[in-house]
C-alpha cells in the first residue's frame, strides 16, 4: 500500500503555481521575461531595468526607472555591525556560505518592516535585497582574498559598483573597465529569472509559510549552491582544469557516459531545454567578444570548452538524450576573464537571480489562490508494528 497520491519524482510534470513572470519553450529554445525575448533584453537593456520589469510586469518609463535606480542605489550600504559577522567566518569559507548566512541575517536588521502583508514593506524589502546583495557578495570576496572591504559607490552603475567593490584597493587607483561592466551586466540579465527552477521553487516554498523575504532568499541561495544547479558554473571550470588538455576530451566524454562513473559533463543538459539553451548561445558569443576586447587573446580553457562541446554534440549518447550546453557552460570563462576566482562564480549567479526570486515571491504573496506549499508522498516504509524494549531486541 503506497498511498493514493500522484508520484512525480523531481516534479517533471507538476505545475506548482500559475505565473506571469517568465515563459520558456524548451523544445524551441525560447525564453521570455514578461513577454520580452531574452535576446533583446540582453542586447538592449540593463540589469536594473530588467529587475524592474520582472518585479512590476512592465518596462519602466524614464521617471520610473530613475526612481527605481535611485532607490536601489540608496540602499546599497550594509549595517556596519555586519562586518563582525564576516570576521566570524573561517578564512577560507566558501563565499556562498557567507552570502547565504549574511542575506538571511538581514532580517535581524529590519524588524519593523517585516510584515509582508504591507505592500510598501514588500517593495522596500525587494529594493533592499537587490541593493545589498552585491555589497554582501563583495564583502565575502574581500574576506576570501584578505583585503579590506570597499564601500559601495553611488555614482557607479549596478555592475560598475560591484566591480569596484570587488577589485579596488586602498593602495591603487582602479577604473571600472566598460567592457567588463557591460559583460557583467549582460550575464546578470541572462540569469535574472528562469521560472520554477530549484532555487526559485525553494524561495516560493519557504515564502509560502509567510516567512520574511530575507529568509526566503537565503533559502534560495542555499538551493542554488548545488552543482546540479547554480554551482555548475564553478564545477565547469573545475572540470575543464581536470580535463587539462584537448587530447583528453574523448576519455572524459566516455567517463560522462559511463553510468558506473559519477562524472558528468558539467554545464550540459537541462530539465526543460531539449534543443538549446538560448542563454548559452548568447554567452558563447559574448565570451569570444569579451576575451577579444579585454585583450585576453586565446584562452586555452575556451578552446577546450569548444572542443568538448563539438565532440559531445556529435556523440549519440548526448544527441539521443538531447543534452546541450546550458547557461553555466560558458559563463565561468567570462567571469575568469574578468578576474573573478572560480569559487565566486555561483555568487554572481545568485546576484543575477535575485530579482527573479523576488518577483516570484511577490507574485506568490499577491496570489489569492496561494496556500502553504505542502507536497505529499508515497509511503514505502514499515507497516505498523509494536515497540519492544531494548533488552528484548535481537
Ligand atoms: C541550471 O531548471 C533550471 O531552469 C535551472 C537553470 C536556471 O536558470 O535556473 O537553468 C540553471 O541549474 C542549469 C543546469 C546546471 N547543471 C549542470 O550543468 C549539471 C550537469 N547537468 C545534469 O546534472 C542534468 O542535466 C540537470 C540537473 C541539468 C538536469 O537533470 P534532469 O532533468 O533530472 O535530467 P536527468 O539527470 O534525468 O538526465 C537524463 C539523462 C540521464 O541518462 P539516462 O538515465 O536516461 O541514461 O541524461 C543523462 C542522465 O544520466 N545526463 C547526463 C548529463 N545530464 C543528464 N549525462 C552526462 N552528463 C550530463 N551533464
Amino acid at each position: 500500500e503506497l498511498g493514493y497520491f500522484t508520484y512525480d519524482a523531481g516534479f517533471t510534470s507538476t505545475a506548482s503555481c500559475k505565473s506571469r513572470v517568465t515563459y520558456i519553450d524548451g523544445d524551441n529554445g525560447v525564453l521570455l521575461y514578461r513577454g520580452y525575448p531574452i535576446e533583446q533584453l540582453a542586447e538592449k537593456s540593463s540589469f536594473l531595468e530588467v529587475s524592474y520589469l520582472l518585479l512590476h510586469g512592465e518596462l519602466p518609463n524614464k521617471a520610473e526607472l530613475d526612481q527605481f535606480v535611485s532607490s536601489v542605489t540608496n540602499h546599497t550600504m550594509l549595517n556596519e555591525s555586519l562586518k563582525d559577522f564576516f570576521d566570524g567566518f573561517h578564512y577560507n569559507a566558501h563565499p556562498m556560505a557567507m552570502l547565504t548566512g549574511v542575506v538571511g541575517s538581514l532580517s535581524a536588521f529590519y524588524h519593523g518592516e517585516l510584515d509582508i502583508n504591507d505592500p510598501n514593506n514588500r517593495e522596500l524589502t525587494a529594493h533592499r535585497v537587490i541593493a545589498k546583495m552585491p555589497t554582501i557578495a563583495a564583502a565575502a570576496y574581500k574576506h576570501l582574498v584578505g583585503e579590506p572591504f570597499v564601500y559601495p559607490r553611488n555614482d557607479l552603475s549596478y555592475s560598475g559598483n560591484l566591480l569596484n567593490m570587488l577589485f579596488s584597493r586602498p593602495t591603487e587607483k582602479y577604473e571600472v573597465n566598460p567592457v567588463a561592466e557591460r559583460a557583467l551586466d549582460q550575464l546578470l540579465i541572462l540569469h535574472a529569472d528562469h521560472e520554477q527552477n530549484a532555487s526559485t521553487s525553494t524561495v516560493r516554498l519557504a515564502g509560502s509559510t509567510g516567512t520574511n523575504p530575507f529568509a526566503a532568499i537565503a533559502a534560495g541561495c542555499a538551493a542554488l549552491w548545488g552543482p546540479a544547479h547554480g554551482g555548475a558554473n564553478e564545477a565547469v571550470l573545475n572540470m575543464l582544469n581536470e580535463i587539462g588538455d584537448v587530447s583528453n576530451v574523448p576519455k572524459f566524454i566516455e567517463k560522462a557516459k559511463d553510468k558506473n562513473d559519477p562524472f558528468r559533463l558539467m554545464g550540459f543538459g537541462h530539465r526543460v531545454y531539449k534543443n538549446f539553451d538560448p542563454r548559452a548561445t548568447i554567452i558563447r558569443k559574448t565570451c569570444h567578444e569579451v576575451l577579444e576586447e579585454l585583450g585576453v587573446g586565446k584562452d586555452p580553457q575556451l578552446e577546450l570548452a569548444m572542443e568538448l562541446e563539438d565532440i559531445a554534440l556529435q556523440d549519440d549518447y548526448f544527441v539521443e538524450r538531447k543534452l546541450y550546453p546550458n547557461v553555466d557552460f560558458y559563463s565561468g570563462i567570462i567571469y575568469r576573464a574578468l578576474g573573478i576566482p572560480t569559487e565566486f562564480f555561483t555568487v554572481l549567479f545568485a546576484l543575477g537571480r535575485t530579482p527573479g526570486w523576488l518577483a516570484q515571491w511577490m507574485e506568490m504573496v499577491n496570489d489569492p489562490e496561494q496556500r502553504i506549499g505542502r507536497p505529499r508522498q508515497l509511503y514505502t516504509g514499515a507497516a505498523k508494528r509494536d515497540y519492544t524494549p531494548v533488552d528484548q531486541r535481537g
